[in-house]
């Protein structure tokens, strides 16, 4: 059984005092969850929002890193920087990473490598735009970015990295996939993992859905046989939407 998890990107947005707020929202409504929740906020709001969540059942994960340590790459953030503020989880290859700040298969493939070696766990954002689906493009497409993505790891590293499987036609349109999209993609993907590290690996690693993802659709996405769980955008932004997703 593979432990649920649902994480909030809350991407260029929230502010100290909002997001402090926010944390002590979220605290007292999802106690006792049997679910893994992670908030990724802005890289400014990472320490702040560590400390005030020691000693809850809340992780904290960045929204993009550098692979190497140090060094002349002005505006980056290293893995030793993350770890130095205890950093859970960081989020690689998002979809507008890769349109707006031009990551490629290749620089996600180093970053996971760089995240698993400092002991931080890899989100890793998979997914096809809708002219890629419309044009039967989206298992090959996924196939890539899922091979490049991972090459060069051993199987016990990649079972604690989470995939997200985020369809770009998905994100912020409020155009949701089905439950049974989101599911037989996701199957694909398990597929795709089980062909490079095998059946004990893919059944271990953990996939989540994103894309539009809100508190009425979020229960159907859940009782899908292969998804474990959801990153969020959106409707992560006010604790009592992402604790009703959490609480789902
Ligand atoms: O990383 C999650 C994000 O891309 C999904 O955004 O607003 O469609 O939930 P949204």
């Amino acid at each position: 059984m593979r432990l649920p998890i649902i994480a909030g990107n809350w991407k260029m947005h929230m502010t100290k005092e909002v997001s402090l707020d926010y944390i002590k929202e979220l605290r007292q409504n999802i106690e006792g969850t049997d679910v893994e929740v992670v908030i990724c906020p802005p890289a400014t709001l990472l320490g702040v929002l560590k400390e005030a969540t020691r000693n809850s059942n809340i992780k904290i994960g960045a929204q993009n890193m550098h692979w190497e340590e140090q060094g002349a790459f002005t505006g980056e953030i290293s893995p030793l920087m993350l770890k130095d503020l205890d950093i859970d989880y960081c989020i690689i290859g998002h979809s507008e990473r890769r349109q707006y700040f031009g990551e490629t298969n290749e620089t996600v493939n180093k970053k996971i490598i760089a995240a698993i070696k400092h002991d931080i766990k890899p989100i890793v954002c998979v997914g096809e735009s809708l002219e890629e689906r419309n044009a039967g493009k989206t298992e090959s497409l996924l196939k890539e970015q899922v091979t490049e993505a991972l090459k060069g790891l051993k199987p016990e590293d990649v079972k604690n990295i989470v995939i997200a499987y985020e369809p770009i036609w998905a994100i912020g349109t409020g155009e949701t996939a089905t439950p049974e999209i989101a599911n037989s993609t996701i199957e694909y993907i398990r597929v795709i993992i089980k062909e490079l590290f095998g059946d004990i690996i893919s059944e271990e690693i953990r996939i989540q859905y994103g894309g539009s993802v809100k508190p009425n659709n979020i229960e159907e996405l859940m009782k899908q046989s292969d998804i474990d769980g959801a990153l969020v955008g959106g409707a992560s932004l006010k604790a009592e939407s992402f604790s009703k997703i959490v609480n789902f």
